[in-house]
């Protein structure tokens, strides 16, 4: 038998659809779920985008140019501006979901062997990203009682060593929906300008900030330019997952030639989910009010139900639409996949993401799950009464 790679070997599983068959196997059984575990909004596409494909007078679906279409990266180069972000064409390199354009960020400034710098706890796909790159992610512990507001930076310097390449962020963060301050922005660029690293910033949540706070880009710490890379991504500001295109930009040239390279080499980002991503451009800012008080609405009735539990705690979240939760119970991968095996209330359960699989540092996490409140109001409601319900005939 023909060996699997050491690499291929030590790719993580998804934490986020590891319970995938045991969800199935409920189904089977006649069970309805409400999928608290995966970010998939419910939220309707911009009709816009939908229809441009459709009116798409197309007769060869071609390749499209690596970087992506020019006349898309022209028009999201001014979307950032009015977002109060200087940014031109040839900054922005279209890939196929905010996915690829993390690995062509970690792929330009890593070798195998380096190190990249996390806050836990992070997107779990940041460790695949990282382990496909040969690379080593070195965490450092973010505290659930502060929010998970940025660590202090000495616990960042303290990981620093002369195989760290960059420190990577999450703005607003999944899981732990926090916003990082421009006072945190300060530091971050304080730090990498010292140890001359870069910053990499996963902004695919941008739109998604509340309570009247204002999103800080990376983009705009001007000192650090040649350091920063920003991540971004369609598939949630517009609700459009299955389109598969983000970006990455950078206004230093060298890394995005470097990234240029890993573009062509992947030939084109999807030419179809282009036209869409293009005419969702257009979308009316009444769009968006409209999704963020949703998304508002949606937290507090999440935050309120679950802070009423009993032995419950919630890190409020200030954007993205995700939250940690803590349960009092001993381990919530065990209880994940309880509440799919064994428990149902009116043939009904739920679906959480078992926090652990968010955090790189053993033993951190395990009474954490993470909730995506992506589903309605009522929904959610639905979904906390059937989470006490659980909790009160689980048995450690
Ligand atoms: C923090 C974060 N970054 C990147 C992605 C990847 O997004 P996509 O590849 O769909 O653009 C996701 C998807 O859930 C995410 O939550």
């Amino acid at each position: 038998m023909p060996k699997i790679s050491h690499k291929g070997q030590s790719m993580p599983e998804s934490p986020i659809r590891k319970l995938v068959p045991f969800a199935e196997a409920a189904e089977a059984r006649g069970i309805s779920i409400h999928q608290l575990n995966i970010g998939q909004p419910d939220i309707k596409t911009p009709q816009a985008a939908l229809n441009a494909v459709k009116d798409a007078d197309i007769e060869v679906l071609s390749y499209s140019h690596s970087a992506g279409f020019l006349s898309y990266r022209e028009k999201l180069a001014a979307y950032y501006g009015k977002q109060g972000i200087d940014i031109t064409a040839s900054d922005i390199i279209i890939s196929t979901g905010g996915s690829e354009a993390l690995m062509f960020a970690m792929g330009s400034v890593t070798d195998p062997g380096d190190e990249v710098i996390i806050p836990e706890p992070f997107y779990a796909n940041y460790n695949g990203f990282a382990t496909a790159s040969g690379v080593t992610v070195k965490p450092v512990i973010s505290s659930f009682e502060s929010g998970f507001a940025l660590p202090p930076i000495s616990e960042f310097e303290k990981q620093i060593t002369a195989k760290t390449k960059a420190i990577v962020i999450c703005n607003p963060g999944n899981p732990t929906g926090y916003l990082y301050s421009q006072e945190e922005l300060d530091q971050l660029s304080e730090l990498v300008k010292k140890h001359d690293l870069f910053l990499i910033a996963d902004e695919v949540y941008r739109e998604f900030a509340y309570d009247g706070l204002q999103h800080r880009s990376v983009l705009n710490q001007r000192s650090i330019d040649e350091h920063t890379i920003m991540i971004d991504s369609v598939s949630k500001r517009f609700s459009m997952c299955g389109a598969r295109i983000g970006c990455i930009v950078s206004r230093n040239k060298n890394l995005m030639a470097t990234a240029m390279k890993f573009a062509q080499a992947r030939l084109s980002p999807p030419t179809l989910a282009q036209i869409a991503s293009e005419a969702a451009l257009d979308t009316p800012q009444s769009y968006f009010d409209e999704v963020i008080s949703e998304y508002v609405d949606r937290r507090n009735t999440l935050v309120e139900g679950l802070e009423a539990i009993p032995g419950v705690r919630v890190a409020k979240p200030k954007g993205a639409f995700y939250c940690i939760v803590e349960l009092p119970v001993k381990n919530a991968d065990d209880f994940a996949r309880w509440l799919l095996e064994s428990f149902e209330y009116n043939k009904k359960t739920i679906m959480v993401a078992p926090a652990a699989g968010f955090y790189s540092t053993e033993g951190e996490g395990i009474n954490q799950v993470r909730i995506a409140y992506v589903l309605k109001k009522e929904d959610l409601i639905e979904a906390v009464s059937l989470l006490k319900e659980a909790l009160q005939q689980y048995k450690d």
